[in-house]
């Protein structure tokens, strides 16, 4: 059902934007990172980068309104340095998500009612905190010029939840089977 509410409409248009520069924004910072011999992390940035595809395809579905051009305002970082510098960009996108933005969005999308919102909203916001400790860890490795140490990094394919090495029974967010996921 479309969204009935013209501020969680926007927010929804702007979250949208906001997970779609990131998508972009991580596949670039990616081969940055490849290029500079830390392969784990650029696999990071990929699977992160497939994560955001699936909140912004979230946020336009929940939309699901008429056809039409629409002019966004989004918040998005942008930078081209080295990979400990990148990912301190990404730190600073994914806790301004976790601070800021997906907990004032939600808190309106409850207030209005409108539940597809909520959820895509919320299974953003819990990806986002575990996308920004895991840059975290990338960083600390990265600065002492070594990868990430990671084995397999799975994606949820439905809500975005992300995790390394070993796979839950489900997805502890969405409650997606552990066959869903996708490996990077
Ligand atoms: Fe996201
Ligand atoms: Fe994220
Ligand atoms: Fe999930």
């Amino acid at each position: 059902m479309a969204v009935k509410n013209a501020m969680t409409a926007e927010f929804l248009r702007s979250a949208y934007g906001g997970e779609s520069m990131a998508h972009m924004r991580y596949l670039i910072w990616s081969e940055v990172a490849e290029k500079e011999g830390f392969p784990n992390v650029s696999r990071l940035f990929k699977a992160i980068a497939y994560a955001e595809e699936v909140h912004a395809g979230n946020h336009f579905r929940a939309l699901d309104g008429d056809i039409g051009d629409s002019s966004v305002f989004a918040g998005g970082v942008f930078g081209y340095k080295k990979t400990a510098e990148n990912l301190l960009g990404g730190i600073m996108g994914e806790e301004h998500e976790v601070e800021q933005m997906y907990p004032a969005y939600l808190e309106v999308a409850k207030m209005q009612g409108e539940n597809e919102a909520v959820r895509s909203f919320t299974y953003a916001l819990e990806a986002e905190k575990i996308h920004a400790e895991l840059y975290k860890k990338a960083k600390a490795a990265v600065e002492q010029g070594k990868d990430l140490e990671v084995k397999k990094i799975y994606i949820c394919p439905i809500c975005g939840h992300t995790v390394t090495d070993e796979l839950p029974d489900k997805c502890p967010v969405c409650g997606a089977k552990k066959e869903a996921y996708k490996e990077f």
